[in-house]
């Protein structure tokens, strides 16, 4: 009996990144995950081939977050394949960064952020609502960039962040009484596209890694066990959290022993 063995799970921007990695994970602890995917429907498809070779069970859904209509077009395509059935597990991942300092920041990217980061997810919650299962798992991907780090250029990403993160202990004592928890999963800078430019200025990588206490950067499978643990029975009594997983970053300066 695996941790997640016949639930049904729905990964945001489970095409590529993290997301990824977590819906390799809930499929590998033996859900029906459904891989969602912004644009890139060969990635989304690949992930679910890759899933199903290894006996696992998963399907597509796209929706693109920067639509309005984006909650619906999800849950749209979901349903067929549900067949009725609800949901277990609810992973809100799918987000984009941005690398612009305060005085550079447009309108339009900042609701840009906000609509894929915030709105989309608010209302992929709502629609959700009533599919969710009696003891399902809610986890949203929020960010040490509002948790542990100030990073200047990414100022409206880290609002949109703690937007996110801020749905977390309202959510968890609405639905706590059915036995649903809800808890955000923070990451450090995890190896993904999203910071291939980040990684490629050495300086960068170096300044970060020299204030993390395991002093790398993190890997997405890494971000994805620590999502399954708090989809499975283990972090059944955990929510309302934010859990930080950063290899310890920030944790104040280190100091030979
Ligand atoms: N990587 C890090 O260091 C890090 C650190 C902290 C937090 N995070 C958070 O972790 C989550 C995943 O990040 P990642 O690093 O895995 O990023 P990534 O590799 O760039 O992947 C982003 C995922 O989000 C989806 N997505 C992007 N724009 C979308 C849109 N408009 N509509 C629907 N889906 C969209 C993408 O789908 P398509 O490609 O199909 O469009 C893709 O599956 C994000 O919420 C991010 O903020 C990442």
């Amino acid at each position: 009996m695996t941790t997640t063995t016949g639930r049904t799970a729905l990964v945001t921007g489970g095409s590529r990144g993290i997301g990824r990695a977590v819906a390799e994970r809930l499929a590998a602890d033996g859900a029906l995950v459904a891989v969602h995917y912004g644009a890139n429907r060969e990635a989304a498809d690949e992930v679910v081939a890759g899933i199903e070779g290894k006996g696992g069970r998963a399907f597509a859904v796209g929706a693109d977050f920067a639509r309005p209509d984006a909650a619906d077009v999800l849950f749209d395509g979901l349903a067929p394949h549900l067949a009725g059935r609800g949901l277990d597990v609810l992973v809100n991942n799918a987000g984009i960064a941005s690398m612009s300092p305060v005085q550079a920041v447009t309108p339009e990217e900042f609701d840009r952020i906000f609509t894929v980061n915030v709105r989309t997810p608010f209302f992929v919650l709502q629609r959700a609502l009533p599919l969710l299962n009696d003891g399902a798992r809610v986890v949203t991907v929020g960010s040490t960039a509002s948790t542990r780090i100030a990073v200047s250029p990414q100022i409206a990403y880290t609002m949109s962040k703690a937007a996110a993160d801020a749905m977390t202990p309202s959510l968890a004592n609405q639905l706590g009484g059915r036995g649903i928890t809800v808890n955000t999963v923070a990451p450090g800078v995890v190896v993904t596209d999203m910071t291939a430019g980040h990684r490629a200025v050495p300086a960068a990588v170096a300044g970060l890694t020299a204030v993390t206490a395991l002093g790398r950067l993190g890997e997405a499978g890494e971000i994805a066990g620590a999502v399954a643990f708090l989809a499975g029975p283990d972090g059944a009594y955990v929510t309302g959290q934010t859990l930080n997983v950063c290899g310890g970053t920030w944790l104040g300066p280190i100091m030979p022993a």
